[in-house]
């Protein structure tokens, strides 16, 4: 049997920032409006730097506005929440996204309840929670939408029957991807920790996203011949010498024999969730000015 194809993230979210680009660019020369970008980070995280500044480099490259926001590391709960209701009144802003994880005396939940949900371009706030649920227009969390997207771009929009097994159950992957695919009409399981015999369910599906946070715990034997993989996993593992490596939740070496596509960590989800916070603050925009 031939290896499964492998789907670029890579490439295919330099895609997405390029049409979101063309939009931006739309939106300035018909309306005069340009997206805005609200970043806060409060301390030194040396993980979240990176991702802050990737976040405004490439919000400036597709022709957004991009406010960022650092804050110290010992900023009070009160400071924070100031900043936060005035970047929900400011109307240069619209998307808002507080990088998580926040230093161990700020609440995150706290925080995300005061954004505007219309703001809330992580799709965290309750209220999206509850528009997703309900199959309302809403703001989704980025990576299970770069997923969805991943797998529109291999399959299609309609997912009619098809089994989609979602391995994990968090409100910030698990339950929101399983939202979605349920939208896009396949028939869903949201396996977990406490799922009986995950080998067999995941040989029955079509479709599998792993989300799950466990270094290569799915072996290319419980995944269906020419089923699609999305490995939603970044896992640091010891690659010997002193070194580390990245790997997913899938055993990438054995499933990319049976399956029939599959990503790769890295390049796989991880370059889609910036494209797909571009996407939600383009979205978000819109709507605020009443064009969606
Ligand atoms: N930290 C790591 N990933 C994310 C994300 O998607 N959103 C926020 N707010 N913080 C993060």
């Amino acid at each position: 049997m031939t290896d499964a194809r492998l789907i670029d993230g890579k490439a295919f979210a330099a895609e997405v920032r390029g049409r979101i680009a063309v939009e931006v660019a739309g939106l300035a020369r018909d309306h005069g409006l340009v997206p805005g970008l609200a970043v806060v980070l409060v301390g030194e995280d040396p993980a979240s730097q990176v991702y802050v500044r990737s976040k405004g480099v490439q919000t400036r490259e597709a022709g957004m506005a991009s406010f960022e926001h650092r804050l110290p590391a010992d900023t009070d709960a009160a400071t924070l929440h100031a900043l936060v209701t005035r970047l929900n009144a400011d109307p240069m802003v619209h998307g808002i996204l507080v990088q998580l994880p926040l230093p161990d005396h700020l609440d995150a939940q706290q925080v995300i309840a005061l954004i505007d949900p219309d703001k809330d371009v992580d799709g965290l706030h309750v209220v999206n929670a509850g528009r997703l649920a309900a199959g309302l227009p809403a703001l989704v969390p980025c990576t299970p939408l770069g997923c969805m997207m991943l797998l529109e771009h291999e399959l299609g929009a309609d997912l009619s029957g098809r089994r989609a097994l979602v391995l994990g159950r968090s409100s910030l992957v698990g339950r929101p991807v399983a939202q979605l695919l349920v939208h896009a009409n396949a028939t869903v399981t949201i396996a977990h920790s406490r799922t009986r015999d995950l080998a067999e369910e995941c040989r029955r599906a079509d479709i599998l996203v792993a989300a799950i946070g466990r270094p290569q715990m799915i072996p290319g034997d419980w995944i269906r011949p020419g089923a699609v993989v999305i490995d939603v996993g970044i896992n640091r593992v010891d690659a010997g010498e002193g070194k580390t490596r990245l790997v997913g939740d899938v055993d990438f070496a054995s499933a990319v024999k049976v399956a029939g596509a599959i990503t790769p960590v890295p390049g796989g989800v991880g370059p889609m969730t910036i494209a797909c916070l571009l996407q939600n603050t383009l979205t978000a925009a819109r709507r605020q000015a009443g064009l969606a």
